[in-house]
C-alpha cells in the first residue's frame, strides 16, 4: 500500500495544530501539490507548545524608559515574535477555512503563511540577540481569539489584512525607530524589512476586497470587521499614508480611517 502524497492542506492542518516549538519555528518545507478536491475545514484552536504559556488577560505594556534594558526589550520583542507565529498559523488556518475559495487566493494565504514564518524566524534571532529567546515568556493568543470569527473570505482580508496588518504598518514604523533610538539596530532592521513585506500583504488583502465588492470603500470594510472590532484598533498612534498607500489604499479611504472617531464605537 503507497501512502497517499502529502498536500498543502495536510502542510497547513499540521502546522497548526503542532505543538512542538521546533515545528512551530522550522516547519516541514511545504509541498508542491494541492489536494484536487479540497474539504472546507475550521480549526478551533491551535496547537501550542509546552513552552509558550499562553495567558487570559493582557500583560502590562513596557514604558519606553524601561525598553533600555535588553531583557524588558526582549519582553516586547518576544509579544511581535508571537504576533508572526498567530499571523503564520491563521494564514495556514484561512487555507483550510476557505477551501472554496478561488486557487489564486489560497496559493496567496500559503505565500503570506510563508513569509510569516519567516517573520518569525526573524525575530526569534533578535531574541537570541537579547540574551532570550521563544517560548521564554507567556503570550496572549488575541489573534486566535478574533480571527475565527470571520465567516467568509472576504471577512477575513478585511480584519486580517486591512485591520491587522494594516496596523502593523503603523506599529512597526514607530517600533523601529524607537528601537534605532535605543541603539538596538539589528531589530531595527528586522522591523524594517517587515514592513516593507507587510506592505505587500496589505496589497493581496486590498486587491481580494475591492474584487470581492468592487472596489475598497471604507464604510463596507469597517462593516465587514467581526464584531466587536472596530477600526480604532486597526491604526497606530501615527497612521503611516505612505506604506499604506504603496499598499494601494487611496487617499479617501486613509482620511476615513484618520478620522474615524470614537474609541470603540
Ligand atoms: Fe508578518
Ligand atoms: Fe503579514
Amino acid at each position: 500500500m503507497t501512502t497517499p502524497l502529502r498536500v498543502v492542506e495536510d502542510w497547513a492542518r499540521d502546522y497548526v495544530l503542532a505543538t512542538e516549538l521546533e515545528a512551530k519555528l522550522s516547519p516541514p518545507e511545504a509541498p508542491s501539490r494541492w489536494a484536487a478536491v479540497p474539504r472546507v475545514e475550521r480549526i478551533a484552536a491551535p496547537g501550542r507548545p509546552v513552552e509558550l504559556a499562553v495567558l487570559d488577560k493582557s500583560i502590562r505594556s513596557l514604558r519606553a524608559p524601561e525598553l533600555k534594558d535588553a531583557r524588558k526589550r526582549a519582553r516586547l520583542v518576544h509579544a511581535m515574535a508571537h504576533h508572526e507565529l498567530q499571523a503564520a498559523e491563521l494564514f495556514a488556518w484561512a487555507i483550510l477555512a476557505f477551501a472554496d475559495a478561488p486557487f489564486a487566493f489560497r496559493a496567496g494565504l500559503l505565500r503570506i503563511c510563508l513569509d510569516e514564518l519567516r517573520h518569525l524566524r526573524a525575530y526569534a534571532r533578535c531574541l537570541t540577540a537579547l540574551g532570550s529567546g521563544y517560548g521564554e515568556h507567556p503570550v496572549r493568543d488575541w489573534f486566535w481569539q478574533r480571527v475565527p470569527s470571520c465567516a467568509t473570505p472576504l471577512q477575513f482580508v478585511a480584519l486580517v489584512g486591512l485591520g491587522l496588518e494594516g496596523g502593523n504598518l503603523d506599529h512597526a514604523a514607530h517600533h523601529a525607530a524607537e528601537f534605532a533610538e535605543l541603539g538596538d539596530e539589528k531589530t531595527a532592521a528586522v522591523q524594517r524589512m517587515i514592513e516593507r513585506e507587510e506592505i505587500e500583504h496589505v496589497r493581496f488583502a486590498a486587491r481580494w476586497f475591492a474584487e470581492w465588492t468592487g472596489g475598497l470603500d471604507f464604510e463596507r470594510w469597517r462593516r465587514e470587521l467581526v464584531a466587536p472590532l472596530t477600526p480604532t484598533m486597526m491604526r497606530g498612534k501615527a497612521i503611516n499614508r505612505a506604506a499604506r498607500a504603496e499598499a494601494g489604499l487611496d487617499e479617501a479611504f486613509l482620511d476615513a480611517l484618520a478620522a474615524w472617531g470614537g474609541t470603540d464605537a
